[in-house]
């Protein structure tokens, strides 16, 4: 188990996650790839749309997967779907997000097909992962343990503030999402935070205790976790 922490200016950092994503997935043939939404990885997509468009990536072998999706209509301009339509689909080459389907008439058996598609891909070779103001990794919200699985949730009210920054009064009160246990199998997990909002739930994952209470800090359990923080973002870190 092996935990870096990498620590670059606001300028740098779409370039710092790009370099962490593109050396993770170097020397794997079909790369098996988990991709976060938000503001946090609009920095990293638009660097990698560059860089494939500058033939310095070339993503056409890879195989994505959506984390998490919230629990609203399919096509809501709030939506996870909506997000990857806008930051992925338009990079050259890259080929359709494997995604949860909040619509799905029976959403435990949608969990379960995400859960075997993920499975026959031979799991995550990559997550790359937000983390969320209440310490939540995709939307395992605290009280997640690290065993937990794919799942319906239901959205905390830190995760729901912050969703209704785009949903507005629509917020869902539900999600679903990877589990801990998908996501930290990975080798590596990489996690980027910017932004000073984000330094105290930073601090708590990386030197506060290891707990259900803040599900970032199971990443120090994960075989290879690299930590991608800006000045602000890294500001209350212990020896930073
Ligand atoms: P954000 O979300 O990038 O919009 O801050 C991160 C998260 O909730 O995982």
């Amino acid at each position: 188990m092996s935990q870096e922490i990498r620590i670059v200016s606001q300028a740098e950092f779409g370039a710092a996650c790009l370099e962490a994503l593109l050396s993770a997935v170097a020397g794997i043939a079909a790369p098996v790839v988990g991709l976060p939404t938000g503001n946090t990885p609009v920095g990293l997509f638009a660097s990698l749309r560059t860089a494939v468009d500058h033939g310095d990536a070339d993503l056409r072998a890879w195989r994505p997967f959506a984390i998490d999706e919230y629990g609203g209509p399919r096509d809501h301009p709030c939506s996870n779907r909506a997000f990857f339509a806008r930051y992925w689909d338009g990079i050259a080459g890259a080929r359709g997000v494997e995604q949860f389907d909040p619509e799905a008439p029976d959403l435990d058996a949608d969990c379960a097909r995400m859960e075997a598609a993920l499975g026959a891909a031979g799991g995550l070779d990559v997550a790359v992962l937000g983390i969320g103001m209440n310490g939540h990794l995709a939307f395992n919200e605290p009280g997640s343990t690290p065993g937990s699985g794919t799942r319906r949730v239901a959205l905390h009210e830190a995760s729901r503030v912050s969703g209704s920054h785009c949903w507005g009064e629509e917020t869902p009160a539900w999600g679903l999402t990877l589990g801990l246990r998908e996501l930290l199998g990975a080798r590596p997990v990489i996690v980027m935070a910017n932004g000073a909002a984000k330094a105290s739930v930073v601090a708590a994952a990386i030197n506060g205790p290891e707990t259900p209470d803040c599900p970032a800090s199971f990443v120090r359990g994960a075989r290879r976790a690299i930590w991608i923080l800006d000045e602000d973002a890294a500001s209350l870190l212990r020896n930073a």
